[in-house]
């Protein structure tokens, strides 16, 4: 849907994106992850137009895209960015609306739509709807600029940190609202972040930049069974990379079903990571598994930790 041929990007005589080559498949959650300054701004923007690539081509859905007008493009992909680059004399209705305004929805299905993202993201309506930017905290404001992103169902998300001034328990949420949407959407997302723990969780699909070039991309598995050198290695985390990979999976996928266990159950959607946890904790070998509605699913054994589904 999105493809990168060779692109290069130089500001004055330094390089920002260095004959960059990526291909972004229709329903996608790509995550562009790297150190401060290894491009993913800059990648992420010239898909929007927001920066004009010097070299090799840009195609979204096989035409090149300097032939879309940019408020075209803008309008086709929503885009959220950290600092929220919300109006600041708009409410936040209208910070929401402004997609919806363009497209010259009825006033009534625009007052739905901002309702309805408001209280996707957390946000009561009735409280925020009318305030001003300078009036909600920095982690409301992220949400609201995310709510702006999503307002007219764009065929792209493009997002750029846009979770960075949350507290972890609002990120999470906000993380596993992105995941639902994309589940739930099959919207194509290019999302950057320099949280590993963000990409391995989000991403079906990781590209890790470094000093503007493409160091390894693969799916969150690949990157941790197979990192491509030390630089991959010690970006994912070196001593973590197991703990990372049980991350990967739920408990659902290594439960023994019709087998009893002792003691307080857990659930089936944890991450085998945390039950990892729970086996430490709690020093036994095995535990019970329920499902949502807390109905016995099972046993997980600890060695089972071991034994990879894929
Ligand atoms: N408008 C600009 N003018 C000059 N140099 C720029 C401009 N935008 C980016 N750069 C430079 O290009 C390089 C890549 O910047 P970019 O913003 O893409 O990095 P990044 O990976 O997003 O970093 P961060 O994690 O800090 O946001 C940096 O060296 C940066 O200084
Ligand atoms: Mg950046």
């Amino acid at each position: 849907m999105i493809e990168f041929l060779g692109v290069s990007k130089s500001f004055g005589d330094a390089a920002a994106v260095r004959d960059l080559s990526l291909s972004i498949e229709r329903g996608e959650f790509t995550v562009l992850i790297g150190g401060s300054g290894s491009g993913k701004s800059t990648t992420l923007k010239m898909i929007n137009r927001l920066i004009e690539h010097d070299a090799g081509r840009i195609l979204f859905q096989g035409q090149e895209i300097r032939s879309f007008k940019p408020e075209d493009i803008r309008r086709r992909m929503g885009y959220a960015i950290q600092s929220t680059g919300l109006f600041p004399h708009w409410t936040v209705a209208q910070n929401i609306a402004t997609v919806p305004q363009l497209l010259k929805w009825p006033a009534a299905r625009i007052a739905q739509r901002v309702a309805e993202l408001l209280g996707l993201l957390g946000l009561p309506p009735d409280q925020y709807q009318g305030r001003y930017p300078h009036q909600l905290s920095g982690g409301q404001q992220q949400r609201v600029g995310v709510a702006r992103a999503l307002a007219a169902d764009p065929e792209v998300l493009l997002m750029d940190e846009p979770f960075g001034a949350l507290d972890p328990i609002t990120r999470g949420a906000l993380q596993q609202e992105m995941a639902r949407i994309h589940r739930a959407s099959g919207k194509t997302i290019v999302l950057v972040t320099h949280d590993i723990d963000e990409a391995l969780g989000l991403a079906t699909r990781i590209v890790l930049l470094d000093q503007g070039r493409i160091v390894q991309a693969g799916t969150p598995t690949e990157l941790l069974r197979r990192p491509a050198n030390d630089f991959v290695r010690d970006f994912l985390g070196r001593g973590e990379i197991g703990i990372k990979l049980l991350g990967l999976e739920t408990v659902a996928a290594r439960v023994r079903p019709n087998e009893l266990a002792e003691g307080e159950p857990i659930a089936a959607t944890l991450s085998l990571r945390d039950a990892l946890s729970v086996f430490v904790a709690r020093s036994v070998e095995r535990l019970p598994v329920v499902d949502a509605q807390g109905r016995p699913l099972g046993t997980l054994h600890f060695a089972d930790l071991l034994h990879s589904a894929v």
